[in-house]
């Protein structure tokens, strides 16, 4: 290491040669002219009452003066200050009306400055004091509040009045400054001398892609003051320029450890760099990613890198796939946004690879959160306004964090009520808006959700409805693009392969070796969503068309045609849904166009996944009733006559009506049975019918 050899230059030198930097600091311009960056952007400064910063690139302080950069890094507060003075300066020159007051609102930022270190790493002792920038992605931020940073006492003995500023603290006078007055107690604080600055606290956690495998992430707390408070929201992320602080954790106290906490003093915080930098692909990588159109074997091969220690379940990694590379969002001419994103939901009996598959898919996709649905944070799935030790603060949920990627959510049925609430705006707007304690936000939640979810009797029971297999409304469930339902029934000849493949992996030290490992995929989808926007073809069009028109079928013949599934049994949803598959298949493939066989793709994952949760148990039919309200429209229509047939009844049974009469009744009109002591034990257990005799029925009027 070199020896340090550069003095420390006295203030007034600081503040001489920064106020010369700023002046005097060019670079030529297209004609070869020297163009004043600072000077100009002084100039517009105190022409924009909103701007009361300037953001200086430290890369140009470098070049232009050595000595300045080096008082800078080793004792960096203190030269902020001096930094702040000269600015001022500089500004009053330019403007003799700005006052004293008026001027102290001006700060100077530096980016482009420091270290660039891990949040878990800012803590080390050699990182303490210095100037670090860092990468990350804000998860909590407090209101903004003013801060007061400068006040005027007066002696209550002389009377003489003086100013005090604080940095974090509050502080009283500790003794009068006037030389012949020796009052150290009795001050009183002038009400209208005071001065505030804008403040705020960001907390601010490790990116999930850059997380060492099977850690959790850390945080950092980081002050933001005056007009760069505000502008970072929960979910945005960022790079952090700033100076490590140390502040004792309970207070210094003789006798106790003197441990400390961190945080960090801004310098500037930047939104935009931090979307770029994310993962660089080198030319050499997107040339190889580009030769794989040529691969005949792509398709296959996407196929195979998702989850390949889990055995079959073709069709669910093919959805997967589609949900990794994503449908292209578009804005309609009026304005309404149609989402992208593609969202899935395997329900499975127990043990059926759903957590193997989720943790999975969270390694291969850039930007993915793998979360459970019981939640770890406060802020749950979606987002929540929290209370903290000085005030109320903003905290984003696992679907803000992965804003343009990937949630895993496991136990998806067992999220929490405010969960369930927000799920829906999320799901289909992709924001979340929150206001509460005084505080409003939207946050974007542009995420595609793969979410697993158990039966509500442990069992997938495939003679009842979706909505009475799963825990879920269906306000909820008709938003995913495609559900799946993972059972578990003995099939010996399936069973055995499984079983030999599960051995494999543990007997054998080979594990199934995905064509594309990991951090390709990553790679590679990153770019196919980055460069890829396929255009949906005339062809492709019409074949989703024919599949939609078929599905809501219009005459008897189609209806037959389409395999035994009933009239309108699709809805505008799924049309879109089909759509958004299309082009993702179009996309993994890396083609400009969607054409008929992206089509084919969609209409088959999609058709599976109708078959099987879209079917009513007593007709046997696809019906999309299910999807949008949870109970086929047969089933519907059955349990309303059900009830006609009470009613009409108790005319003639004004005591009550027999069970046996009822059963008599919806016989005559096809219904079985069990079907209507069914519907008799739900509504009387929802309270809607009532028991005034054993075995004998009345409805409750209201
Ligand atoms: N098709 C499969 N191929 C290979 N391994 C499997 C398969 N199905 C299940 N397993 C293995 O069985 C174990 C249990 O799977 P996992 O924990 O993912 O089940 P789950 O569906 O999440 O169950 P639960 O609903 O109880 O959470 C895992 O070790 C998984 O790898
Ligand atoms: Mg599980
Ligand atoms: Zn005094």
């Amino acid at each position: 290491m070199e020896i340090e050899t550069q003095e420390i230059l006295p203030d007034n030198e600081i503040i001489e040669r920064f106020i010369n930097f700023l002046m005097n600091f060019a670079i030529p311009d297209e004609n070869g002219k020297n163009f004043y960056k600072y000077r100009e952007e002084i100039l517009y400064i105190t022409a924009d009452e909103t701007k009361r910063s300037i953001i200086i690139d430290f890369p140009d302080l470098a070049l232009y003066d050595q000595d300045l950069v080096d008082n800078l890094l080793r004792t960096p507060i203190r030269v902020m200050n001096l930094f702040n003075s000269a600015f001022r300066k500089v500004l009053k020159t330019f403007n003799e009306d700005l006052t004293d007051d008026v001027l102290r609102r001006y700060r100077v930022r530096i980016k482009d400055v420091g270290k660039p270190i891990s949040i878990r790493d800012l803590h080390r002792a050699e990182n303490l004091g210095r100037i670090v920038n860092f990468r990350g992605i804000v998860v909590k931020a407090t209101k903004v509040k003013p801060i007061l940073r400068r006040a005027i006492f007066r002696c209550l003995v002389c009377g003489l009045a003086f100013p005090m500023e604080f940095e974090d603290e509050f502080q009283k006078p500790s003794a009068c400054p006037n030389p012949a007055c020796d009052n150290n107690s009795r001050f009183e604080m002038l009400k209208d001398g005071m001065e505030y600055e804008e403040y705020q606290e960001l907390t601010i956690q490790e990116l999930p892609e850059e997380l060492p495998p099977g850690q959790l992430p850390q945080s950092v707390d980081v002050i933001i003051r005056g007009d760069l408070a505000g502008k970072a929201r929960p979910g945005d992320r960022v790079t952090v320029y700033g100076i490590v602080k140390t502040f004792p954790e309970r207070g210094l106290r003789t006798g106790k450890k003197p441990l400390f906490d961190i945080q960090i003093e801004a310098l500037y915080v930047d939104s935009e760099s931090s979307e770029l930098e994310e993962i660089q692909l080198t030319e050499e990588e997107k040339e190889m990613i580009e030769s794989l159109k040529k691969d005949a074997n792509l398709e296959e091969k996407i196929y195979r890198s998702i989850a390949p220690s889990i055995y079959g379940y073709e069709y669910i990694k093919k959805a997967i796939a589609a949900l990794l590379f994503g449908g292209v969002p578009k804005t309609l001419p009026d304005g309404t946004k149609i989402r992208g994103t593609i969202n899935v939901l395997l329900i499975g009996d127990p043990g059926t690879g759903k957590s193997q598959i989720l943790k999975y898919v969270a390694q291969i996709s850039p930007r993915a959160i793998y979360t459970s649905g019981k939640g770890a944070s406060a802020a749950g799935l979606t987002a929540a306004v929290v209370k903290t030790e000085d005030g109320w603060a903003l905290e984003a949920g696992v679907l803000v964090l992965a804003d343009k990627g990937i949630a895993c959510i496991d136990e998806f049925d067992k999220m929490s009520k405010d969960d369930r609430r927000a799920l829906h705006e999320a799901m289909e707007q992709q924001s979340i808006s929150i206001a509460k304690a005084g505080i409003v936000a939207t946050l974007n939640a542009r995420t595609s959700i793969l979410a697993a979810a158990n039966p509500k009797f442990g069992r997938y029971i495939p003679d009842r409805d979706l909505s009475e297999n799963i825990d879920l409304p269906p306000t909820i469930l008709s938003r995913f693009d495609l559900i799946f339902i993972l059972v578990d029934i003995p099939n010996k000849e399936e069973d055995y392969k499984k079983a030999t493949h599960i051995l494999g992996l543990h007997t054998k030290d080979i594990r199934p070796e995905p064509p594309f490992p990991p951090d390709f995929m990553k790679k590679y989808i990153l770019y196919a969503r980055e460069h890829v926007f396929p255009k949906i073809t005339q062809k492709a069009a019409q074949k989703i068309l024919d599949f939609y028109m078929k599905m809501r079928g219009t005459s008897k013949a189609e209806e037959e045609e389409t395999l035994g599934m009933s009239p309108i049994a699709i809805t505008a949803r799924q049309l879109e849904a089909l759509v958004r598959l299309a082009e993702a298949h179009a996309r993994m493939l890396l083609k400009d166009e969607v054409d008929e066989n992206d089509a084919e793709f969609a209409i088959e994952l999609m058709r599976l996944s109708l078959s099987q949760v879209g079917r009513d148990p007593l007709s046997g039919q696809i019906d999309i009733g299910i999807l949008s309200t949870g109970v086929s429209s047969s089933k519907r229509a059955r349990y309303l006559i059900v009830m006609d047939i009470i009613k009409e009844l108790e005319e003639e049974y004004p005591e009550g009506v027999p069970i046996k009469r009822i059963i008599e009744e919806a016989k005559r009109k096809q219904i079985p049975e069990n079907f209507v002591v069914e519907v008799i034990n739900k509504e009387k257990a929802r309270g809607n019918i009532y028991e005034p005799r054993p075995g004998k029925y009345k409805l409750v009027s209201y």
